[in-house]
């Protein structure tokens, strides 16, 4: 991992992916050391965040690193015509390690290939959320005190989500059962299914969830994502398709975890939050822990 970008969850190891988790556990337990004292890190958000950055602030922060960065970039050269190689060429003399969110897939790739610092993808479009995918996993681990051989559905829009595509391909490590909930406009791409194919292992796709979620370990719920459809009237059609209700807990596994990567609109009615199976804060918490992992090994720190 050291001095590694992390672009795709898939440039880490099964055995890569537990060693950021076991690192995580012991920052849990002492998130406050002074292990980035002579680091600079930057966080570029071409895109709006919230848990992303500020967990990566507060991971930050709270291990006593610098932190450089932005969250607008129209208040940056890009707003003069700037390239994203020239920027990141450019901030790669100011730090030791860029985080980056950007909407277009790819770029987190390509920033890597141009950068002279190691790259963390924060989200790239569509495609990949490789350290979402971690937190999800901690938060899975924590709660069902294992990975292996569990049953998880994936509600929502499965066709731009890319946290579900990110965690669908490391849970794939686990030998687990997918559950695919989506309208058939917001279908899990065939380039994600074609992966479990080639493994041999088992998924199966509804358009409703009522009917199936008693057999889950894990709902991870997702939001439409508005930002990338091209045609306004597309997402009013498929907005408000899910809405997870308490009264439809009921008969759900006594140890079931709601999860959602946030930020939720409609998906999760606020009558859930209270319930002992509603994770998906804690689960944003854990985001601190994930973090400090993953940026100390890189940083060949821990
Ligand atoms: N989960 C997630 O990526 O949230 P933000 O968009 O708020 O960073």
């Amino acid at each position: 991992m050291k001095n590694r970008s992390l672009v795709s969850i898939a440039d880490y190891s099964k055995k890569e992916v537990l060693r950021i988790l076991e690192l995580a556990v012991e920052f849990e337990k002492n998130p406050y050391q002074q292990l980035l004292n002579n680091n600079v890190i930057a966080t570029l958000f071409f895109e709006p965040s919230t848990r992303t950055r500020l967990s990566f602030e507060s991971a930050i922060s709270r291990l006593g690193g610098k932190i450089i960065g932005f969250s607008d970039s129209s208040s940056t050269s890009v707003q003069k015509g700037e390239s994203l190689k020239d920027t990141i060429k450019t901030i790669s003399n100011y730090c030791d390690l860029i985080v980056m969110r950007h909407p277009i897939e790819g770029s987190a790739r390509y920033a890597s290939e141009v950068a002279s610092v190691p790259i963390v993808n924060a989200g790239d479009g569509a495609n990949q959320h490789p350290t979402q995918t971690l937190l999800d996993m901690y938060s899975i681990k924590k709660t069902q005190n294992t990975l292996d051989n569990l049953n998880i559905f994936m509600v929502g829009d499965l066709k731009y989500g890319r946290t579900v595509h990110s965690l669908l391909i490391a849970m794939s490590y686990f030998n687990t059962t997918f559950n695919f909930i989506s309208p058939k406009e917001l279908k899990m791409p065939a380039v994600y299914k074609l992966h479990l194919d080639n493994l041999g292992l088992k998924y199966y796709e509804h358009t409703d969830f009522t009917e199936y979620i008693s057999e889950a370990d894990i709902v991870y719920m997702t939001r439409v994502q508005k930002e990338r459809f091209s045609d306004p009237i597309e997402y009013e059609k498929v907005k408000n398709v899910y809405v997870l209700r308490k009264h439809m807990l009921e008969k759900t596994k006594k140890n079931m975890k709601i999860l959602h990567p946030l930020p939720r609109v409609n998906e999760i009615n606020e009558d859930v939050d209270e319930n002992m199976k509603a994770y998906y804060f804690t689960q944003a918490l854990n985001g601190v822990y994930t973090r400090q992992a993953i940026l100390t090994s890189i940083l060949g720190i821990k």
